[in-house]
């Protein structure tokens, strides 16, 4: 550490911080560039990545001591021609989808070609291993390298009239609206956002799949400096809401089973993201484990636990789908096949972090939201609050990757 703190030049430009942290989060809430996305803060997804001393790297890894006397370049710094070049590139292959891996992509891309101007596929392959792409398919943003590999050496050129978008038409090229925003990372989702006088919110989650909850204490965590309040289900004026049955609990009550992982027991909300954290740990919830229900076979069992109060025999729901005489048709057939088919479990994996931004508004709420259903999401706050809809505003800010 020299004497006023850890110094690097970002951009071109000299900073100085006293701050040991993340460097990831030094980049986005002390210097406000969002090109540097956080989808996982652990090294494993490659949005927070970033060129420093020439090398593509993970923002999230390096902390500001370790980046201490180094270069650093982010999408912002990038030459005006660059952008340009990166922006038609990734435009012109359809390479932007919902725009969240983007920045890092083309950080990746950078570091290639200022040392390989004319890679090949193979070399593109071994720059990006390190990035996840959510929606789009490696191979439009590989091609969207190739293409800026080629105008950076003089083969191609912008075509700047494709952006515009005046001669859109069936059998003609297509540039998103939004490809620049997300390439340059200007776009905001909601993790971008901040609003004047927001604070944070956080759920602590159940340790177990399935255990009753026999206390809640939060009383060490509202009492930490800092910390507004720890709202629990009775603090909910309808505890249940969802999508298809409104059976799920927005907060697991004591006394009541989680059924999942991801159940949520308490909702902590803080000053800033670092007391929140703290108080989060603070929060002392009994159990009594019990053994979780796995999947739709054990949920179907004999004896099985039944999970929800009006699903008799675990079942959500039944319904029976016809379409034309499948029984004559099999008949008539010359052929037929008889076999077990099943397709696998699958998880979205979104890049974006799931949140969002609530506040007062009119008579109700104004929430932005990174998911895809935002008249889902209306209609469970007003189910929640017991309130008309009316009263609900839900507006999405550019979606990365939440997918319901
Ligand atoms: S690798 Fe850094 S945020 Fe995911
Ligand atoms: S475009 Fe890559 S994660 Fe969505």
């Amino acid at each position: 550490m020299g004497e006023n703190g850890y110094s690097f030049i970002v951009n071109g430009i000299e900073r100085t911080t006293s701050e040991e942290k993340m460097l990831l989060r030094y980049l986005r809430d002390d210097l406000h560039l969002h090109s540097v996305k956080d989808g996982c803060s652990e090294g494993a997804c490659g949005t927070c990545t970033i060129v420093v001393d020439g090398k593509a790297v993970k923002s999230c890894v390096l902390t500001t001591k370790r980046a201490a006397g180094k270069d650093i370049l982010t999408v912002e710094g990038l030459s005006g021609f660059e952008k340009e070049v990166f922006v038609y590139a990734f435009g012109a292959k359809g390479a932007v989808q919902c725009g969240f891996c983007i920045p890092g992509m083309v950080m990746a891309g950078k570091a290639l070609l200022d040392k390989n101007q004319n890679p090949t596929e193979e070399d593109i392959k071994i720059a990006l291993r390190g990035n996840i792409c959510r929606c789009t398919g490696y191979k439009k943003i590989m091609e969207g390298i190739q293409l800026a590999a080629a105008i950076l050496r003089g083969d191609e050129e912008i075509d700047y009239e494709l952006e515009k978008g005046d001669d859109y038409g069936v059998g003609k090229r297509a540039f998103r609206v939004d490809v620049r925003e997300k390439v340059l990372g200007y776009g905001q989702y909601v993790d971008d956002m901040t609003v004047q006088g927001m604070v944070h919110a956080s759920a602590v989650r159940t340790k177990y799949p399935r255990a009753r909850i026999l206390d809640i204490d939060i009383s060490k965590a509202e009492a930490l400096d800092g910390v507004i309040a720890v709202l629990t289900a009775e603090d909910v004026p309808n505890n249940k809401v969802g999508h298809i049955q409104q059976d799920w609990d927005v907060m697991i009550a004591k006394g009541d089973i989680t059924r999942c992982i991801g159940d949520a027991i308490c909702l902590v909300i803080a000053e800033t993201e670092d007391i929140l954290a703290k108080a989060k740990k603070l929060v002392n919830i009994d159990y009594e484990v019990l053994e979780p229900v796995r999947d739709i076979h054990e949920a179907a069992a004999k004896g099985a636990p039944q999970l929800h109060k009006h699903a008799p025999g675990n079942i959500c729901q039944s319904r029976h789908v016809t379409r034309g005489d499948a029984k004559k048709a099999l008949e008539k057939s010359k052929y037929t096949v008889t076999k077990n088919y099943t397709t696998p479990f699958t998880e979205h994996a979104f890049l974006e972090p799931e949140c969002a931004i609530g506040m007062p508004y009119k008579d109700g709420v104004k929430v932005y939201s990174s998911d895809q259903g935002v008249y889902d999401s209306r209609k469970e706050i007003a189910i929640m609050f017991g309130w008309d809809e009316e009263r609900v505003v839900v507006e999405n800010a550019l979606v990365g990757g939440g997918f319901g």
